[in-house]
């Protein structure tokens, strides 16, 4: 499989920001999913920050089982090796730390845009999906081994199928200039590392704010698994607070909707 896009480039770009990850990075133009690509190279020992990119996917995969359908060069579909040396326990908040850093660097190119979290691995713009994250992890023991973090960004317009048209956004819509997807990968890495370290280092705690500030559901109702009510916030081990008839409950799993009847529905 050839390289589309040079990987010492891709090093170049992650030293000159000070980067501490240099690759491998591997970047090809259709792969059944760049997840299971990681996965690999992560068995083989690959280090940290070694990132797997694909143009296409045959088989993209999002959370619950679900396909990641986007059309061959219309998104950012990257997948990167982790190596948090975390216990297992510790790891699930993880999604929404490399939520932050691919927010954070797609906000950075729409600055008119209220780019939001939807917790826990979604990112919005004005209430469209604009990218979804998927952390999958090898357990040895109770210590996570590695973790994979695979993220799909919507970067340019493109025929979707008409359930998902009506879902999804993209960074080209919101008057995006700066598509260039090389340089948004090494935003994401590079945002992604600082706060991957602030994680392993003090777990949630210190990203709180970041997350508060951006995140979509709170003030409004949502219903999930667990009940409805309104959302009051994220706690420090990345549940999602609601409060409901009967209490606040902590959501630790799963996925809510907006219910748009709610307060807070704009
Ligand atoms: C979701 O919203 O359900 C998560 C979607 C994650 C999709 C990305 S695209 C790159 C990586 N490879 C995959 O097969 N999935 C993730």
């Amino acid at each position: 499989m050839d390289n589309l896009v040079d990987p010492v480039r891709i090093a170049a770009l992650l030293a000159s920001r000070g980067s501490g990850w240099g690759g491998p990075a591997r970047w090809v133009a259709s792969t059944p999913s760049t997840q299971d690509d990681a996965r690999q190279a992560a068995a083989q020992g690959a280090p940290e920050g070694a990132v797997f990119v694909a143009d296409a996917q045959t088989r993209g995969r999002g959370r619950q089982g679900r396909a990641w359908v986007t059309p061959p060069g219309s998104a950012l579909l990257a997948s990167v090796v982790l190596r948090p040396g975390l216990d297992a326990p510790r790891l699930p908040p993880l999604a929404l730390v490399v939520g932050l850093a691919v927010r954070d660097a797609a906000a950075r190119r729409v600055p008119g845009a209220a780019v939001a979290i939807k917790w826990p691995n979604d990112v919005l713009i004005e209430g469209r999906k604009l990218a979804g994250v998927l952390v999958e992890a090898s357990i040895r023991g109770t210590r996570v081994e590695a973790a994979i973090a695979g993220f799909g960004l919507n970067v340019r317009e493109a025929s979707l199928p008409p359930d998902i048209a009506a879902r999804a956004t993209c960074l080209e819509r919101h008057g995006a200039t700066d598509l260039d997807a090389p340089s948004l990968l090494v935003d994401i890495l590079v945002g992604l590392e600082s706060r991957l370290r602030l994680f392993v280092r003090d777990g949630l705690a210190p990203l709180l704010p970041e997350l508060r500030a951006f995140d979509a559901a709170r003030g409004r109702r949502v219903s999930g698994l667990d009940g409805s009510g309104v959302a009051s916030g994220i706690d420090d081990e990345g549940h999602l607070l609601v409060q409901t008839d009967h209490g606040v409950i902590a959501v630790g799993a799963g996925e809510v909707t907006f219910d748009p009847t709610g307060p807070g529905h704009e």
